[in-house]
């Protein structure tokens, strides 16, 4: 069994944590933190996981944390998750933080999209968790950044194009959809229901957006050169969801039916991506609701010869908590899909 913390519990990627390791069969959560719900029952500060569960929350504390537990989930605001991650790491734990703490590699990087960094040391020790990208980096590693979850849509999206060079490097573009939920448990205006419902907006275009200071970094790193994306993400009137629409002009001759063998062939055996090939229905965010799934449809605008591709997730699965278990299974040695094996929720 693994003694599992999780920091910063009662939060959204927190509580779909708790929801999917109750019934993980390697696991046992020993630790949990909140500072509102501090002295509480699990039952009573989310009960929708069973009034019955009597394990109390915490203030944070790393060192009784690490005498309860060996691995951890930091679940807190970027900025803050920082020194958590630092303290339990340096207590020997292995850690998955789900901020953005540890996603860029280079301190100026951080520095440019989000502010000072106080870990700077550690950086360079964490392996960005994308387990279709770097499953034998996640494997040895004990400080794993679990990706964003429009970067974990984008990159997915993209990564077979870009490493087989069948696309321009200039000029991709990212339109992406998110739901609410994306945005935290945090109550605030432009995130209340009135101003959501039956409404439809984007925020923080043209370059504005910290994920694509790592979309940036990965895609990059899959190519060996500098590549930067328009990236446009939107609020979507939706609890859960990530929905990419991904544009891009392709190289050279490029048909549909090489274009689905590229994707088929590149995500052969991964338990969750799953292709679309052209000619099969389009995914919807239905399709991938409560999964650890990110689907992906690529077709070819053969007038335009444009590539369009879409790639959609629910954010607190494939995009924050089922990806950070599925990290979990492999820096632990047990299967990798261990706990993660539930349908979409449809309708
Ligand atoms: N939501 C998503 O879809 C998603 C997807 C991928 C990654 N992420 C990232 O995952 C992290 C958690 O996101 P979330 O959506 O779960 O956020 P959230 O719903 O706002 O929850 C944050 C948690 O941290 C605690 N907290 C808040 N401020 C704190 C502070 N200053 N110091 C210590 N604890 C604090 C909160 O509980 P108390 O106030 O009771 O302590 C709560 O448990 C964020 O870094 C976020 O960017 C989120």
């Amino acid at each position: 069994m693994v003694r599992v913390g999780i920091i910063g519990a009662t939060g959204y990627t927190g509580m779909e944590l708790a929801r999917i390791l109750l019934r993980h069969p390697a696991v046992r959560i020993n630790y949990m933190t909140s500072r509102t719900w501090a002295g509480k029952r699990l039952g009573e500060a989310l009960p929708h996981l069973g009034a019955d569960q009597d394990l109390l929350l915490d203030k944070f504390d790393a060192g009784e944390a690490t005498e309860k537990a060996e691995f951890f989930f930091v679940c807190l605001p970027h900025g803050q998750s920082m020194d958590a991650v630092g303290s339990l790491f340096e207590r020997g734990a292995k850690v998955v933080d789900l901020s953005a703490d540890f996603r860029l590699s280079d301190p100026s990087a951080y520095e440019s999209w989000y502010g000072e960094h106080r870990r700077k040391g550690l950086l360079r020790k964490a392996v960005y968790g994308l387990p279709e990208l770097n499953r034998e980096r996640i494997r040895n590693s004990r400080l794993v950044a679990n990706p964003g979850c429009y970067p974990t849509s984008v990159i997915l999206g993209l990564a077979p194009l870009l490493e087989k060079g069948v696309i321009k490097r200039k000029g991709i573009i990212a339109d992406s959809k998110s739901g609410v939920s994306g945005a935290g448990r945090e109550p605030r205006q432009n995130l209340h229901f009135p101003e959501v419902d039956g409404n439809f907006s984007a925020y923080n275009i043209a370059g504005k957006h910290r994920h694509t200071g790592e979309m940036e970094q990965e895609l990059s790193r899959l190519t060996g050169e500098e590549i930067h994306i328009t990236f446009s993400p939107h609020l979507l009137p939706l609890s859960r969801g990530i929905f990419s629409t991904i544009y891009c002009l392709h190289e050279g001759k490029l048909d549909e039916s090489t274009l689905g063998g590229l994707y088929t062939g590149r995500y052969a055996g991964e338990p969750f991506v799953r292709i679309s090939a052209p000619g099969a229905p389009l995914p919807s965010l239905k399709d991938v609701r409560g999964t650890n799934l990110c689907i992906v449809a690529p077709r070819l605008d053969g007038r335009t010869g444009t590539l369009v591709v879409i790639s959609c997730l629910d954010n607190l699965v494939k995009g924050a908590a089922g990806q950070a278990v599925q990290n979990m299974n492999l820096m632990t040695g047990h299967p990798e899909t261990a706990g993660l094996t539930d349908l979409p929720l449809l309708p």
